[in-house]
């Protein structure tokens, strides 16, 4: 079937460049993430790999592009939570998780850290509780659209907070970033990812990290449970995905691939500095993945709804 897979089929695979879609801005943690594996993951296979960033409407563009893209194993997407909220908040989605891609396997599960422009007033989280609750109709909350994992983040704060606030949307969370260090925009709830560096160099206020145990490379910042607010407790699992009708044999070897790429040493150090880590091998198959994904998509079907958010 030389036709469907590229030039030589599935046996060749891969014998032409691979695009990995990163449905978020450039620059962002997503992005971070991807570029991070697509080295080691190009070696391994012995093909070029292209990131290509394809935003817009928190991540739903993106990956409703690769559902539609030709089940030859040279489109791949990179999406993260954000694949598991997105049919509770959106009503035409045009792509279902689950039927329309095949799953590669999970690839890091990233903590949040809740950041401020670094002379807003509050001091600490149970500050910025108060603050927002007192002057709900001026704070802004930045985020990288409906459905993205920054949003997520974002509902779980006001749900916990009792708050209603204005949300600016960005097409990546590194866009997001830059306003928030240029005072632009108030707070925003986002990964080490891409945090981490603006955090260290203090051009960002940090209250908090939104795991259950403190991050190593972010030693001095509380959890969330330690600063008053163990609600809002949330990680942003990430995932390599396929059109579905994708061979299984291009399937298995992207999976292989990844394998190596989680334990990569240079993976595995960049991913520590930036406060996570690969996920362990029996948690990067196909089959994990897929599981996680039918997990994620009850749980967060009933936080959403719970939390009173219309799908639009
Ligand atoms: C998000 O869901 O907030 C995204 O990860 C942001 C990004 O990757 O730019």
């Amino acid at each position: 079937d030389g036709g469907a897979t590229g030039g030589g089929g599935a046996e060749a695979y891969p014998d032409q460049n691979i695009t990995f879609v990163v449905p978020f801005s450039a620059g962002g943690p997503t992005d971070t993430v991807t570029r991070m594996i697509a080295e080691p993951m190009a070696a391994e296979l012995g093909a070029k790999i292209v990131v290509q960033n394809v935003e817009g409407a928190g991540g739903t563009v993106g990956a409703g592009e690769v559902a539609q893209a030709e089940p030859d194993g040279y489109t791949v997407l990179m999406h993260h939570i954000g694949m598991s909220t997105a049919p509770a908040l959106y009503q035409n989605l045009g792509y279902q998780p689950l039927e329309d891609f095949e799953m590669v396997g999970l690839v890091t599960e990233v903590p949040m850290t809740v950041v401020a422009r670094k002379d807003f007033a509050p001091a600490t989280l149970a500050d910025l509780v108060a603050h927002v609750k007192a002057n709900a109709d001026k704070v802004t909350l930045a985020n990288a659209g409906i459905g993205a994992a920054s949003h997520l983040c974002g509902l779980l704060f006001q749900t916990a907070a009792g708050v209603k606030l204005q949300e600016v949307p960005y097409q990546g969370t590194g866009p997001a970033l830059t306003d928030l260090v240029g005072g632009q925009v108030d707070f925003m709830c986002d990964q080490t990812t891409n945090t981490s560096g603006q955090i260290s160099a203090g051009e960002v206020k940090a209250y908090a990290v939104t795991t259950p145990e403190r991050v190593k490379s972010l030693p001095d910042l509380p959890t969330t449970a330690e600063a008053g607010l163990p609600q809002l407790q949330v990680s942003v699992w990430h995932g390599l995905y396929v059109p579905a009708g994708t061979p299984q044999q291009v399937v298995q070897r992207l999976s292989e691939a990844l394998q190596v790429a989680l334990a990569d040493q240079g993976v595995i150090e960049q991913m520590a500095k930036l406060g996570t880590a690969p996920v362990p091998a029996e948690a990067a198959t196909p089959q994990a993945h897929r599981a996680k994904l039918e997990e994620q998509l009850g749980t967060w079907a009933k936080v959403i709804a719970d939390s009173g958010v219309e799908a639009s």
